[in-house]
């Protein structure tokens, strides 16, 4: 692995302790003026101080956070279709050049792959040409496994596609927490943060992160949990202290409360 790839990833998952906290605001691609995110800039200013990467489309970069914000940005790059589209939910090709990840000076490139649906081929060959440009460039991919509709968010399935997205060359993998989560974990040779998924109560919230974390993710890239939350920093403020300072869930509730 070159000195940039290394450094790269460096700025995403933290030496200090092998963790991240990953805010995901790229919800707009395929989902449009997302609840929490219709001003995407000021959803995300307080917040900054306590994420360790921020995920983001280029057109939300470029139109809601300045330049001069000293935050590594995690590019999603894939995309192509709208939940409007249920047929082809998630069928997303390359929408960012490597070129344009470069110009904007990204940390890493996020690419959805929706293994088990008719059209997984496409996502996947996708995935592995933006992996080989991407490599060229010393510029680390995250893949994100997407679950479509009649596919189980189970252990069996979940660590099929994790697996997959590792062997096919990814850095790091995006993918939902599940019951027996140390078998994903296990199973895959890559670093794993999960997604947050719809709102749920925050209780609920930081009790999965901290079990993602016990059974062996790196940290989450967490969405629609922390910005929809009634308290978004008490919430990120809360999934941090999880993630780097081993909080228990019923400490980080508490943070959370506090927060109020
Ligand atoms: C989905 O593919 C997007 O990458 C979202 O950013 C991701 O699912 C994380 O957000 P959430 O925690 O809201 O699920």
């Amino acid at each position: 692995m070159d000195w940039g790839m290394k450094n790269r990833l460096s700025r995403i998952i933290k030496p200090k302790d092998g963790r991240t906290v990953m805010l995901a605001v790229d919800h707009g691609y395929f989902m449009g003026p997302t609840t929490g995110l219709e001003n995407l800039g000021e959803t995300v200013k307080p917040l900054l101080p306590y994420a360790d990467v921020l995920m983001l489309t280029r057109g939300a970069l470029r139109h809601y956070i300045p330049p001069e914000t000293d935050i590594p940005i995690c590019l999603r790059v894939s995309g192509g279709t709208s939940i409007l589209n249920e047929t082809n939910l998630l069928h997303e090709g390359t929408v960012v050049s490597i070129e344009d990840a470069i110009r904007l000076n990204v940390s890493a490139v996020a690419f959805s792959i929706l293994v088990g649906q008719p059209f997984e081929r496409d996502t996947i060959l996708g995935m592995t040409e933006y992996i080989d440009e991407a490599n060229r460039y010393g510029i680390p991919v995250l893949a994100v496994t997407a679950v479509g509709r009649g596919l189980g968010k189970d252990a069996k399935y979940l660590s099929l596609a994790s697996r997959m997205a590792a062997e096919l060359g990814a850095n790091i993998v995006k993918t939902y927490y599940c019951e027996n989560f140390e078998k994903v974990v296990e199973t895959c040779p890559v670093p794993i943060v999960i997604a947050g998924g719809k709102k749920i109560p925050e209780k609920e919230a930081l009790q999965m992160a901290y079990n993602a974390l016990q059974a062996g993710a790196i940290g989450v890239d967490m969405g629609r949990n922390i910005f929809q939350s009634e308290n978004p920093a008490g919430m990120i403020k809360a999934v941090r202290a999880i993630v780097h300072e081993n909080a228990t869930p019923k400490e980080a509730y508490q943070i959370f409360k506090n927060e109020k």
